[in-house]
């Protein structure tokens, strides 16, 4: 034996929401909330516990949201985000995914990566020594179902609080908020419908969901969301018909039908999905609760929700949009700066 590399503790990584239990959910959610409250109302942030940290943003797909949000946060919290493309390093072309993430790894002090394959993400953090946080795969995505589970809190708050001027999101624990509502999820049986199913009835949300015929979410995850379930008293149910799925929804879900990678698809797609269109007919005729809210982890493309939907009153999408920067910073202060949650 030559090497001198020394054994090091395995970092906590961010892989799925189904890693953590319910209470290490909405701690990570109240803490997000708390982020939002300091940095966009108080503004009164003195300490930047990443100064002098980095962290690696390797991304193989386009992003927006999530790109924006981990560079803002990390810039938030005093250290350097470093974007790495596909077009940029040797990764993929000269170099293995192994050899990338023990490189990388040796260097920063944390790794935000988006995939193709969720077994590249498992790779990564495996051979990583600092903390892996999933910006997505074809799998999972759970930075963005955090920022929803935020978004559902803020909305239920004010729904039973009355909409003021004033923040007050932060005065109620998601604990009492969540428990006990119902979400509809119209669409592709995809990464995100599968991390709300690992999410969502672990806090006692009941997941109803429509896709098409042949559209089907993989076993393991159906399974973790019904043994889930059972244990919080929430319910778990699956339909070829958006009606059904609908029925006394508290709030209904999309997105696109057409995932990145899946563009050779995009004709059959859309035939196969006709009439899973979220609309204000849809929600009446499923029979949504009167004061269903939308929701879309965007980008959003019409064929799935039409415009008068996606820019109603009835939307959470931009707020949803902007909590993905304070549940990416609650993420990263947890694992990255404080070492765990
Ligand atoms: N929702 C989401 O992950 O958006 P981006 O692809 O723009 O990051
Ligand atoms: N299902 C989409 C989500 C994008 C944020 C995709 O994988 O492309």
């Amino acid at each position: 034996m030559t090497g001198y590399s020394t054994k090091q503790a395995k970092p906590q990584h961010f892989i799925t929401t189904a890693d953590f239990t319910a209470d290490q959910l909405l701690e990570f959610v109240n803490r997000a909330i708390q982020f939002k409250v300091e940095s966009k109302y108080k503004k009164d942030r003195t300490e930047r516990p990443m100064t002098g940290k980095s962290m690696a943003v390797l991304f193989s797909k386009r992003s927006t949201r999530t790109r924006v949000a981990t560079e803002t946060a990390v810039a938030y919290l005093g250290g350097h985000a470093m974007f790495l493309g596909s077009q940029d390093i040797q990764l993929g072309v000269n170099e293995s995914l192994l050899d990338t993430s023990r490189v990388i790894s040796s260097m920063v002090d944390g790794i935000m990566a988006r995939v193709g394959k969720h077994q590249e993400i498992e790779l990564l953090a495996q051979e990583s020594t600092v903390p892996v946080i999933n910006a997505l795969s074809d799998k999972y995505h759970p930075t963005q179902i955090l920022a929803d589970l935020m978004t559902i809190h803020e909305y239920i708050h004010h729904r039973q609080n009355g909409v003021s001027d004033q923040y007050t999101a932060h005065t109620q624990h998601p604990r009492e908020t969540l428990k006990g509502l119902k979400v509809a999820w119209v669409g592709d049986a995809n990464n995100i419908l599968q991390e709300i199913l690992v999410a969502f009835p672990k806090v006692g949300i009941s997941v109803a969901a429509a896709a098409p015929p042949g559209y089907v979410c993989d076993d393991d995850v159906v399974a973790i969301a019904k043994a889930d379930a059972e244990k919080s008293g929430a319910t778990v149910s699956f339909t070829t018909k958006p009606e059904e799925a609908i029925k006394d929804a508290d709030i209904i879900v999309t997105d696109t039908w057409v995932s990145m990678g899946q563009e050779d698809e995009k004709a059959k797609r859309l035939r196969e999905f006709a009439g899973y269109q979220v609309t204000m007919d849809l929600a009446k005729r499923g029979g949504a609760k009167p004061d269903w809210a939308f929701m879309h982890c965007l980008p959003r493309k019409p064929e799935e929700v039409d415009d008068e939907v996606f820019y109603s009153d009835r939307s959470l999408v931009f707020p949803e949009a902007e909590n993905r920067k304070w549940t990416i910073l609650a993420v990263i202060d947890a694992l990255v700066v404080k070492g765990g949650i």
